[in-house]
């Protein structure tokens, strides 16, 4: 008995010695010797089969046995918990180098924005903002768009009521400053317009346009191609190819669109439309068509920014590609 009893307590400070390391482990081991069914419980079940000059010492032997080993399992405890927690203090490394915040940096459409308004800042332009979300009068009616013109189809304008929509261009703004001003006024707006069309390389759903207005007494159509050709020159340098095609909107007469060579895809891409303010434009703001005239334009930042960058894919300018935006800051 005395034997067994020994030979419990070597098999115990082994067991103790090389295998618990985690809080489980510890417990597996303490049921193992000090569970209901565990080899301490064992032992004083066989104290019945002892003669009775045995019992006492041998139950006192077996308590101490009890105490001592529920005595080193609190202290194995503790020793593993506190040698976890010193791990984890080592795991704060203070001779590391700290970490390099990243520098955020302004995004190339803001960039282009701001070349191409203190270029026209520089001749003489105001910069004016308006609603992105505006009436069907601004955005269509007053421009002289009729009710059936397909620029009002429902694939190209976003509606947020059947009077309301997302603006499909800068120059509802044209309206508003007119209403809200004499002339003359000479004004860049820039700003959001949002078209429900296919997107592709060089067209998204949502782009930027710069709108520009000028009405004077008279001004010629002379002007208007000087002005944007002094733009592109200050904005893309002297050997630029340009060309101004006609073309035709309703607010404008007559009306051209301005293409830039791409040097990338060796063809032409347009990058924006102008052209003399139709004087049934004038007449709806309440100007003396008679005695003011006008120009207007409307250009695609995003095109813009592809040519002189030489950015292939308009997309790229919305879905937040850091690798794509670092290379401009
Ligand atoms: N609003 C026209 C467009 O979005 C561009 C334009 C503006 C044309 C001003 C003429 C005058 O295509």
């Amino acid at each position: 008995m005395m034997e067994q009893l020994e030979s419990v307590r070597k098999q115990f400070l082994t067991d103790l010695e090389s295998f618990p390391e985690t809080p489980q482990e510890i417990d597996e081991l303490r049921s193992k010797y000090l569970g209901r069914k565990g080899q301490v419980s064992a032992l004083f079940a066989l104290l019945g089969k002892a003669t009775p000059e045995e019992r006492p010492t041998l139950g006192k032997d077996l308590n101490i046995l009890k105490q001592d080993l529920t005595n080193q399992f609190e202290e194995k405890v503790a020793s593993v918990s506190a040698s976890q927690q010193s791990a984890e203090d080592d795991a704060i490394d203070l001779t590391l180098p700290g970490k390099t915040p990243r520098i955020g940096s302004v995004h190339i459409l803001e960039q282009t924005l701001s070349e191409i308004k203190d270029i026209f800042k520089s001749i003489g332009y105001h910069v004016a903002y308006g609603p992105e979300v505006d009436d069907d009068y601004h955005n269509f009616s007053a421009l002289n768009i009729p009710e059936h013109h397909p620029a009002r189809d429902m694939q190209d304008t976003f509606f947020v009521d059947p009077t309301t929509v997302l603006r499909t261009h800068t120059s509802n703004v044209q309206i508003h400053l007119m209403e809200n001003e004499d002339p003359p006024i000479r004004y860049i707006v820039p700003g959001r317009v949002y078209r429900n069309e296919a997107i592709g390389y060089k067209s998204y759903c949502l782009f930027h346009q710069v709108e520009g207005i000028y009405i004077n007494e008279k001004v010629s159509f002379a002007e208007l191609k000087g002005c944007l050709e002094y733009f592109v020159r200050q904005m893309f340098g002297l050997n630029k190819k340009m060309r101004f095609r006609p073309s035709y909107f309703p607010f404008t007469e007559p009306s051209a669109e301005v293409d830039l060579w791409d040097d990338e895809r060796h063809q032409w891409m347009e990058i924006l439309g102008c052209g003399m303010v139709d004087p049934a434009v004038l007449d709806t703001v309440g100007y003396d068509s008679k005695k003011w005239h006008g120009y207007a334009f409307g250009m695609g930042v995003e095109r813009i920014a592809m040519l002189k960058y030489k950015i292939n894919d308009i997309r790229l300018f919305y879905n937040g590609d850091v690798r794509f935006l670092e290379q401009f800051s």
